[in-house]
């Protein structure tokens, strides 16, 4: 699978990067600048000993790639889509975003769609397979490549056999993933970031996570 992390070389987009690059996944770094994007897979090739991965800028990343994730801050959520819109046409797009409060991240503050997947349903249109997934993955787990990741990601979209492709690559980062079904579960899912956020505060770590029980396995 072709998977383009779009702002992947930021906090979220490494970890993911070198997880799916090490299960045999083709990746493609995208950043608003290609020389940075680039810069960040070389340096991510060098820490795998491989020359797995390659870097560019989002619009060619997005074209590049059968599955596209986006991992950029909330505030670039919708001016990120305006310039890779062309390009996702007919793809499966993962949003990770989380509409956190920027004066102080133990909130959110959803957007009129309801959540940010759904509001890059909204922008993107019919033709593109939104799906919401990984916004309750610590960073710093993923960014520790040996770390187990203790954790179920809830996935949610409006085509099934989207959800299920996504299910299948969120098990290849050795994380379990869960249908949690249409995408407006997003509106649900993505504040849950928020409390994590502020259970890392108050307990001293970066590595809260959920765990689902009671469903059949
Ligand atoms: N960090 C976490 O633990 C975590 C956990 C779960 C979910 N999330 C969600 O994942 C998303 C990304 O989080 P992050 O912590 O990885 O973000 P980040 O490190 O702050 O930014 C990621 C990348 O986004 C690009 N970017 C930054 N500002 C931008 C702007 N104004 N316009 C366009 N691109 C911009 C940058 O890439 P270039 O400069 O290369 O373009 C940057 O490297 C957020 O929505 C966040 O809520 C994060």
């Amino acid at each position: 699978m072709k998977i383009a992390i779009l702002g992947g070389t930021g906090e979220q987009g490494p970890g993911l990067a070198l997880r799916w690059a090490r299960a045999g996944e083709e990746v493609i770094i995208g950043s608003r600048q290609r020389e940075k994007g680039e810069r960040v897979a070389t340096e991510l090739n060098q820490e795998l000993g491989k020359a797995l991965l390659r870097g560019t800028d989002n619009a060619s990343a997005a074209a590049a790639a059968e599955v596209v994730v986006l991992t950029v801050p909330y505030s670039a959520h919708v001016s990120t889509l305006a310039t890779v819109q062309e390009q996702l046409k007919g793809k499966i797009f993962v949003d990770v975003s989380v509409p956190l409060d920027p004066e102080n991240p133990r909130r959110v503050i959803m957007p009129p769609a309801g959540s940010a997947a759904e509001e890059a349903q909204q922008i993107l249109g019919a033709e593109v397979k939104v799906v919401g997934a990984l916004q309750n993955v610590s960073a710093h787990l993923l960014r520790d490549v040996n770390a187990t990741i203790d954790c179920d990601v809830l996935v949610c979209g409006a085509d099934k056999d989207a959800r299920l492709t996504v299910m299948q690559l969120i098990e290849r980062l050795g994380i379990h993933a869960l249908d949690a079904g249409p995408l407006e579960a997003a509106r649900l899912i993505e504040p849950i970031t928020a409390l994590l956020i502020r259970l890392n505060i108050r307990h001293k770590v970066h590595s809260a996570g959920i765990r689902i029980t009671g469903l059949p396995t």
